[in-house]
């Protein structure tokens, strides 16, 4: 096993000392995506509400940000966020090594380098998608970062890029960087178009080839596979488990965060129980206050928008789902920046439910009288 898997450092706060501890790490078979501007640090307190044992991605944090901007605010986390992986974006091994070593130092269980963003922006940087062109500088990429931490280095990447279509060319690419030390491949199985789609277009145009990612992991048992890309059902998370070691959902677990209630039982074999929507609710409030106390500013600071806007989709698929998003979303309410908002949302929600079901009663017993 890998030695790092057991590795985990904490620190107590960033100018002290690192205590390091040991304990296992789950394996990764189900992960919450990387998602810019959505899995922030508050994002992902909120999913470990729902989910204990499933891997935690950090946003792209590029190595750029690291070295020019504010190292404190792109790493710090919560402390109940393990299993979790800080990615980064970048293409120059020294400094990447240097990141993923401040990463480790930071606490976070695993490396993850992107491979597979195909932004503008992060071309004009020359990483992100337009990496899987240069397999050699990814493998020397991993290689400096591998020399640098005892934790996990990964990498996430797509099946291909513009009209390439083989699966020769992302077999080579695995191979190499395989090579090089990384054994865990997180596989978003569709091509990344790097002229003339949007990010947005590039998640939902190009099609999904998910027997790609299987094929990899039959041609590389060795190698951790994790398949990634418009998976949004335990069904289909069950079938692609028949074929690969794991699974990552991104925008499923971001706008139907309960999804992932199950999760623990089902891919991790812990039978604790299960918290409910209202459990995991109103578990965030202490978390927000807490947050908008340290960080808040008078009002100047952190908004109540900024942890809430995760939460809309907590009642996803329930009657009432939609007075809890507006309750939410109510700007007036927000800028009072009371976390009790979290209730009142919740009441308006249960008051609608059962009037909704109060009707339903009443048409269900006319229809019987009829
Ligand atoms: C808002 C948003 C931001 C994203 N940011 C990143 C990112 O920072 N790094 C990355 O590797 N992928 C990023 N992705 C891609 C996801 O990690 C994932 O590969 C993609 O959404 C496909 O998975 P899904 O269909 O389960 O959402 C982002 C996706 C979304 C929706």
């Amino acid at each position: 096993m890998d030695g790092a898997a057991l590795y985990n450092g904490a620190l107590l706060n960033h100018f002290a000392v690192f205590i390091v501890t040991t304990r296992d790490l789950p394996p990764r078979r189900i992960s919450v995506a990387p998602m810019l501007d959505w899995s922030d640090r508050h994002c992902r307190q909120f999913h470990r509400e729902i989910t204990r044992h499933s891997w935690l991605y950090t946003e792209m944090v590029t190595t750029g940000s690291l070295f020019h901007g504010d190292i404190q605010r792109h790493l710090d986390f919560n402390a109940g966020e393990h299993p979790l992986a800080l990615q980064l974006g970048g293409s120059e091994p020294a400094e990447l090594a240097h990141c993923a070593r401040l990463g480790e130092q930071w606490g976070y269980d695993e490396i993850n380098l992107n491979c597979g963003c195909p932004s503008e922006r992060v071309q004009k940087g020359a990483f992100g998608a337009c990496l899987m062109a240069e397999p050699q500088l990814v493998a020397d990429c991993v290689k400096a970062m591998k020399d640098a931490v005892s934790i996990a280095v990964t990498v996430k990447h797509r099946i291909g890029i513009d009209d390439v279509q083989s699966y020769e060319f992302m077999r080579d690419f695995v191979g190499q960087v395989a090579e090089a030390g990384c054994s865990t491949f997180i596989v978003h199985a569709r091509n990344a178009i790097l002229k003339g789609l949007t990010p947005r277009e590039n998640r939902e145009v190009p099609p999904l080839k998910y027997d790609y990612a299987y094929r990899l992991k039959r041609e590389f048992p060795q190698l951790e596979i994790i398949v990634n890309g418009g998976i949004k059902t335990l069904d289909e998370i069950d079938a692609h488990l028949q074929h690969v070691d794991g699974v990552m959902i991104g925008r499923e677990a971001y706008h139907n965060p309960y999804l992932m209630a199950i999760f623990d039982e089902r891919y991790y074999g812990d039978a604790a129980p299960v918290k409910t929507r209202e459990e995991v609710l109103v578990s965030m409030i202490p978390y927000i206050r807490r947050q908008l106390e340290l960080h808040g500013n008078g009002g100047k600071g952190l908004r109540l928008n900024s942890i809430v806007r995760h939460m809309l989709g907590l009642m996803t698929g329930l009657i009432g789902a939609r007075a809890f998003r507006q309750t939410l979303s109510d700007s007036k309410k927000l800028a009072l920046g009371d976390p009790d908002l979290l209730l009142e949302a919740l009441q308006r929600m249960q008051g609608l439910s059962a009037y909704v079901r109060h009707q339903d009663n009443e048409y269900f017993s006319k229809k019987g009288d009829a």
